[in-house]
């Protein structure tokens, strides 16, 4: 259309000067689409979490998502993963950023880097450093000059370090985008003025870093020339970019959904996802990202966000283990050249928008020098429909578009799936596993290695997240005429915890297990407990399960128990026990010797073994060793027969594990037509949330590698088991 000639490319940067590079590389935009060296770009990108995965698996996942016809990788940067303690950081291994930048640049595809460092994410404090919080003064994410120190510092060390390395477009590297922020839009709108403030300061911080390639910030009316403000969400048809002069993109299009401790996992179907995306581009959306193209998995403790599962499948078009979510991947790249076929119309023209009948849409791109390409749709959720489109009739499901990239063929429909696939399964290897055990010692107060205070402690103050266990331990002296020795009614305890997860022991002895759920963290154990004339020993093992990943001052939310404990029956009517002294132990004794990094072999550690190994006790590690099966399909632990804690091969966590969990809601049918959110799809009801966990292939050696399990509720080991995911 002629309003394209009338708008002159908005150059957003860069003229590398001629000295140092014969190319004028630039990147810029336009209303239409991001232009790369001079050309309008319909950029198809997907997310790909570097830690999320294995460098051993990067090529691969690389590699498919470039033959699922995507041009751009897109990542967040992981602050707490790369400065885990202030100044000292960490590239290494799943951190390796610039590895992972320069496979995506070798497999010839370009990088949009969210830098944040606010991230979400479902990721471990929503990607910031623990010790940020322990910053004098500091307040997240608002217009606070310790946190906006600490955010500067460490976006301008990843802006240097890519610079060193000549990673952004303009230098020859890949990266065409960058991120700042991260949904701050909700934030700003919350708190006013100071979040105002924070959002021109963060604006003008990053652009001020000369990347020379534009940034982003997505969620965010509000974002400041020259940044491009973005979409996030199930569909984005209908949103429109702050100014004109910037192109309408979709940073987030949530391929599925994460998976939470107590939920179904949820599942979206690749026709809805196919419809969201093509509406998008009828509608002049020129860059969509798919979150997550591959999700991976949450390793180590890295999973937060409360009560997130370990498994970040996404579902995907890539699977957990890398392996191709069909029918998804395989519709979504036959999208992908739809769209291709469509772009030089897309970029050089606005559509001509008609109704030629009830849900019916069609959608026009003519340009200048000829192209044509149409979309037509119908809305419909139920029936199919007969669409007449310049004398010929189409046939489109309910719910579907077709693309017709000369306006003539349809070459594809977005209910229409091409192929049939089989799903995945997962075969049990090798011929079990031979267990020892070793029970973890309930702590006492009056243990040498404990820390004695007044009042119940926040327990992240006490832990700094180095551990997921915290033990509050106290002693309770109980009198020889206390009424209730006599009459046999136990007194009543009550522990009132900020979350998440709560272990009650007396003298030793499990009194009960509480635990918090994503909507609700908090909890509150009661009960009748059975205490003695004389001194009682009361240990509560409080289970952080990840730090908040965001919200309204998330560094201000507590974990722990906070309080009030009492007992209640006493003679003396109800004891409060929350301002006696209180002792505390950081972690589990097996987290403090080398029990999860060589099997505790050389420790004073005693295993017992054979027909005496602990069994549905709690608080009981297992250890065993084996060897690598033959092939390359993808492994995984079958945990059915245990309840919740942590498992380690080779030293290295592979995540939490919690499938004592057991989904609960609604996985009644799913029809693909309709609007989908994250609740319609779901399967799996009445089965625990996550049953696998997945195993990195390189992190094992050919034989010998110790395999370790915490297991915090007790369970059945023998019945744990090692397969293979095979199509
Ligand atoms: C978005 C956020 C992402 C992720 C997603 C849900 O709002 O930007 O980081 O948390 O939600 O998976």
């Amino acid at each position: 259309m002629e309003a394209i000639s009338r708008i002159k490319p908005f150059l957003f940067l860069l003229f590398l000067s001629l000295a140092c590079s014969s190319v004028i590389a630039t990147v810029s935009y336009d209303d239409k689409a991001i232009i790369i060296n001079g050309r309008r770009r319909i950029l198809i990108s997907g997310s790909i979490h570097y830690p999320r995965s294995t460098p051993e698996m990067w090529p691969d996942l690389i590699q498919k998502a470039k033959d699922g016809g995507l041009d751009v990788i897109q990542t967040y940067v992981f602050w707490n993963g790369h400065e885990p303690s202030p100044g000292k950081y960490n590239f290494e291994g799943r951190f390796d950023l610039v590895k992972f930048i320069k496979l995506v640049h070798q497999a010839g595809l370009y990088v949009h880097l969210r830098i944040g460092p606010y991230v979400c994410a479902e990721w471990n404090f929503g990607g910031f450093p623990v010790w940020l919080k322990y910053v004098r003064g500091i307040e997240f994410r608002t217009d606070n000059q310790p946190f906006k120190v600490a955010m500067q510092r460490f976006v301008v060390h990843i802006v240097n370090m890519m610079k060193s390395q000549n990673l952004f477009e303009p230098q020859g590297g890949p990266i065409i985008m960058s991120q700042i922020e991260n949904e701050y839009g909700p934030i700003e709108w919350e708190i006013g003025a100071p979040g105002k403030a924070y959002t021109a300061w963060a604006a003008k911080m990053a652009v001020s870093t000369n990347t020379g390639v534009p940034w982003v910030m997505c969620k965010q009316e509000t974002a400041p020339d020259p940044v491009i403000d973005a979409c996030n969400g199930f569909y984005c048809e209908g949103f429109r970019p702050n100014k004109p002069n910037k192109p309408k993109m979709w940073t987030e299009v949530w391929s599925g959904w994460f998976t939470q401790y107590g939920g179904p996992p949820p599942h979206r179907p690749a026709e809805d996802l196919a419809f969201a995306v093509a509406r998008f581009v009828q509608n002049n959306g020129s860059f969509f990202n798919y979150y997550m193209y591959h999700g991976g998995t949450n390793f180590g403790r890295t999973a937060a966000g409360l009560f997130i599962a370990t498994s970040y499948d996404y579902d995907a078009p890539i699977d957990e283990y890398g392996l191709l979510n069909q029918p998804k991947w395989g519709h979504l790249r036959d999208l992908h050249r739809a769209i291709k076929q469509c772009e030089p119309a897309l970029v050089s023209s606005y559509p001509t928008v008609t109704w030629p009948g009830k849900n019916q849409e069609v959608h026009v791109f003519t340009s200048k020098s000829g192209a044509c390409a149409a979309f037509l749709a119908n809305y419909d959720t139920t029936y199919s429909t007969k669409l007449t489109f310049r004398n010929v009739q189409y046939d489109l499901p309910p719910w579907s578009i077709s693309i017709l990239p000369d306006c003539k063929t349809a070459v594809y429909n977005t209910a229409r799936i091409g192929f049939r696939s089989s799903p995945a399964k997962m075969v049990p290897v090798g011929s079990g596993f031979a267990w020892q055990s070793y029970s973890e010692a309930t702590p006492a107060a009056d243990d040498s290695d404990v820390l004695g205070m007044q009042g119940l402690w926040e327990q992240t103050y006490v832990t700094k997240d180095s551990s997921d266990y915290l033990w509050y331990m106290t002693q309770v002296d109980i009198s020889s005429n206390e009424g209730f020795l006599k009459s046999g009614q136990w007194p009543y305890l009550t522990v009132m915890s900020a979350g998440h997860a709560l272990h009650v022991f007396i003298n030793g002895q499990l009194s009960g297990t509480v635990y918090g759920s994503l909507g609700n963290p908090k909890l509150t154990f009661n009960g009748y407990v059975n205490l003695r004339a004389g001194v009682n020993k009361i240990a509560l093992l409080s289970v952080a399960v990840g730090l908040p990943n965001g919200g309204l001052h998330y560094e201000k939310w507590n974990t722990g128990i906070l309080g009030p404990v009492t007992l209640k029956g006493l003679n003396e009517g109800t004891r409060d026990l929350s301002k006696q002294r209180w002792s505390y132990k950081a972690g589990l004794r097996g987290e403090a010797t080398s029990l999860v990094t060589n099997g505790g072999s050389s420790s004073s550690i005693e295993w017992v073994e054979g027909s005496l190994i602990a069994q549905k006790q709690p608080l009981t590690w297992y250890k065993t060793t084996f060897n690598a099966p033959a092939g390359n399909d993808p492994l995984a632990l079958d945990m059915i027969s245990m309840g919740k804690g942590e498992i380690w091969v080779n030293g290295q966590s592979i995540g939490r594990h919690w499938p004592g969990y057991i989904a609960k809601g609604d996985c009644g049918g799913c029809d693909y037509a309709g609007t989908f959110s994250e609740k319609k799809c779901q399967s799996g009801c009445g089965q625990p949330s996550q049953r696998w966990y997945h195993v990195p292939r390189s992190w094992l050696k050919p034989g010998g590698n110790v395999l370790v399990v915490f297991e915090e509720w007790g369970g059945d080991p023998t019945r744990i088991t090692l397969v293979k995911r095979t199509h």
